[in-house]
């Protein structure tokens, strides 16, 4: 068949597989007050037809094909029968906000709920902390049932439907929602959806012999295939177990297991299990999620002689999941955690995939900048990669709760003359403290002595220098320290997209050893920046002197800065260069306001010709909204030691 002709056959197919199934559903929910229904069908009719292609390209060779859409289709209605009111109700409100994530005034807040508040209960009653900030979007680290001891911090998800005992119960969760949405907080949480933990139930049916639940997982008989696999497909924790396969003795089988070997690859050729996981997403979207973070996507589907990372199929899995939330949770929105090549990242973007995408490019880049205290290699890939379709959005950071790889594109790299191999091995090196100019104190994570890669652990403020500059008691390192974390964030909430800041960065918290104490976690850096949120350090956050006031001060104002501003709303960034290569420079605009953002990136006074900034169409009186006061740029505008700078050309008066 030709492509028109596919399209004509698909068209066809879709509309009497639908014409077929609808009124049966409705015969089933037929309590649902007709209005109701015929606004549900109408997003069905909308969003069925991509529906269908997909899972058709997905699973249409199975002869079961149509029971598995009918299946996936009450999975739908069900879960929207189920809805809360209040989130029907938020479905309609976004329907005239669809793109709502990028607004200005988004603030993103990234927090484990036992270490920042103990427990659920405990994080509604942190809430003022967080509107303090300005926090409009909580992402709470996983937080469901999973196994005792190591879970890789929950990432090994026993139950989607319960939560992790001594955080709460599924009540508490969404009751929590509202609540934050009544603060104007929409939450954020994980679809872990790629693996689940050993102990799922799914997981005890297929070690105790049901061959249904082995189906759910990839599981083979001996190391035939492994073999085969191993030869094209990296590990992602070598430390833990070389290659992606873990034994079972009881049902003597390999199973295939990408991350550690308690984490169980889903086999998403199963048709049964794309439904059963449908209808965990939807449960989750019930509970009052209105970003679901999809965990580790490159890895979700597999194919023999491929590094079986970003195949087509994964995003047409996505695709499809999102086109199950447009028709039964459309409030809810998907943000990609693809940690890949940025050509990769980029893949997943779209309205009809994920609108949210982290940005690990940027991430690494603005690091790099901070190592090497110049920005030529930022300037030249954002240059080339930060536009993003109308309606989606970045989120940028520079820490979360996983370590730091460095995945820029080589390409990029080399066009500004930059040796990739040569020159990540340098950024492990500046990290980790190796090197001898480097004021960064980090620890390495996963070094593969077969390939020389490896990644960094370790918390913002000291892989800024302040955990050197204390231990050194040298309070010019501990103000360079502040600086550079200040600029990081500074870039991050002016750059355009969702700026996220890590629970514990606000405040400057360092480097945490205890986990190497913890015989559970030893092996597991990432432990060094996951630690106990500290109140009491948190009640310094107002008091003038201390590192701790400065930096939240400092954050403060940065976050008012944008919020006030709308420039710093939807309209794209465009990229300049100063005449300066230790200065970020980049135009936001809105209407009649434009803003030029100018950020050292060394610890030297530097200077921006007054020419170049007038060929930028710049005037001589300009206003700092940083600093708040008018700057007169005669001959040369300076910028202090790791100084940003949001600049507005002032009306004539
Ligand atoms: C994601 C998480 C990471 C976890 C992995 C496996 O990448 O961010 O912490 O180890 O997925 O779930
Ligand atoms: C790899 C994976 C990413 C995961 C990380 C955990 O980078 O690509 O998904 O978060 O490892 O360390």
């Amino acid at each position: 068949m030709n492509n028109s002709q596919d399209t004509v056959w698909f068209h066809r197919h879709s509309a009497a597989s639908l014409t077929r199934i609808l009124p049966r559903l409705r015969a089933r929910f037929k309590d649902v007050p007709e209005p109701d229904w015929q606004a549900f069908a109408l997003r069905m009719e909308e969003h069925f037809g991509r529906l269908f292609t997909i899972l058709y390209s997905l699973y249409g060779r199975h002869y079961d094909f149509f029971y598995h859409l009918e299946s996936i289709l009450s999975t739908a209605v069900e879960s929207w029968v189920d809805r809360p009111d209040a989130l029907k109700a938020l479905d309609a409100q976004r329907e005239t906000d669809p793109a709502w994530y990028q607004s200005h005034r988004v603030l993103g807040y990234v927090a484990y709920v036992d270490l920042f508040a103990g427990d659920l209960n405990g994080v509604r009653k942190r809430i003022p902390y967080l509107t303090e900030m300005g926090v409009t979007y909580l992402h709470l680290m996983p937080l469901f049932q999973c196994p005792a001891g190591d879970s890789d911090g929950g990432y090994a998800i026993s139950s989607y439907r319960e939560v992790h005992p001594p955080l709460g119960t599924m009540e508490e969760l969404a009751a929590l929602a509202g609540d934050l949405r009544n603060h104007g907080i929409s939450l954020c949480l994980d679809f872990v959806f790629n693996h689940t933990s050993d102990e799922h139930e799914w997981a005890r049916q297929a070690l105790a012999g049901s061959v249904e639940h082995q189906e759910y997982y990839r599981m083979f008989d001996d190391r035939t295939y492994p073999d085969q696999i191993e030869k094209t497909v990296r590990s992602v924790f070598p430390d833990e177990h070389p290659g992606c396969f873990t034994y079972r003795n009881r049902i003597k089988k390999w199973i295939w297991t990408t991350f550690k070997n308690y984490q169980w690859d889903l086999n998403y050729e199963n048709p049964a299990v794309f439904n059963r996981m449908a209808g965990e997403m939807l449960f989750l979207a019930n509970q009052g999620v209105e970003v679901l973070r999809l965990d580790a996507v490159a890895f979700l589907w597999k194919k023999l002689g491929t590094n079986c990372e970003n195949l087509p199929e994964a995003h047409q899995l996505i695709q499809a999941f999102n086109a199950l939330v447009r028709i039964a949770a459309p409030a809810m929105v998907f943000k990609s955690e693809a940690i890949v090549h940025p050509d990769e990242v980029m893949r997943y973007i779209s309205t009809e995939e994920c609108q949210i995408s982290y940005n690990p490019n940027i991430m690494a880049l603005l690091w790099n900048a901070m190592a090497t205290r110049e920005v030529r290699l930022l300037r030249h890939s954002l240059q080339k990669r930060f536009t993003l379709p109308a309606r989606t959005a970045w989120a940028n950071y520079i820490r979360c709760h996983d370590d730091i790889g460095w995945a820029f594109s080589d390409e990029d790299a080399r066009e500004q003359g930059i040796n990739a191999f040569d020159h990540r091995r340098f950024l492990n090196d500046f990290y980790t403290g190796i090197h001898k100019a480097s004021f960064a104190v980090g620890l390495p994570f996963q070094e593969n002595p077969q390939t020389g890669d490896a990644r960094v652990s370790g918390s913002a403020a000291s892989l800024c220098g302040l955990e050197r500059a204390l231990n050194l008691n040298d309070a010019h390192e501990v103000d360079l320290a502040v600086r550079r974390m200040l600029v990081l964030h500074g870039v991050l909430l002016t750059i355009g997209g969702i700026p996220l800041v890590y629970s514990g960065d606000e405040l400057g918290v360092l480097n945490d050893y205890s986990y190497q104490q913890d015989h559970e976690k030893q092996a597991d850096s990432r432990w060094v920046h996951r630690s106990t949120f500290d109140w009491k350090r948190a009640e310094l956050r107002n008091d003038g002197a201390p590192p701790e006031a400065r930096l939240f001060q400092g954050l403060r104002k940065l976050i008012q800065v944008r919020q006030n501003n709308m420039a710093f709303t939807r309209s794209e960034t465009e990229i300049v260069d100063p005449g300066n290569d230790h200065v970020l420079a980049y135009f936001r605009q809105h209407l009649e306001q434009s803003l030029l953002v100018l950020a050292n990136f060394s610890e030297e006074e530097q200077e921006i010709e007054a020419l170049r900034l007038r060929q930028l169409g710049l005037r001589r009186t300009l206003t700092d909204l940083v600093a708040g006061i008018l700057v007169i740029a005669t001959e040369t505008l300076k910028l202090d030691s790791y100084q940003i700078m949001v600049l507005v050309t002032s009306r004539p008066s």
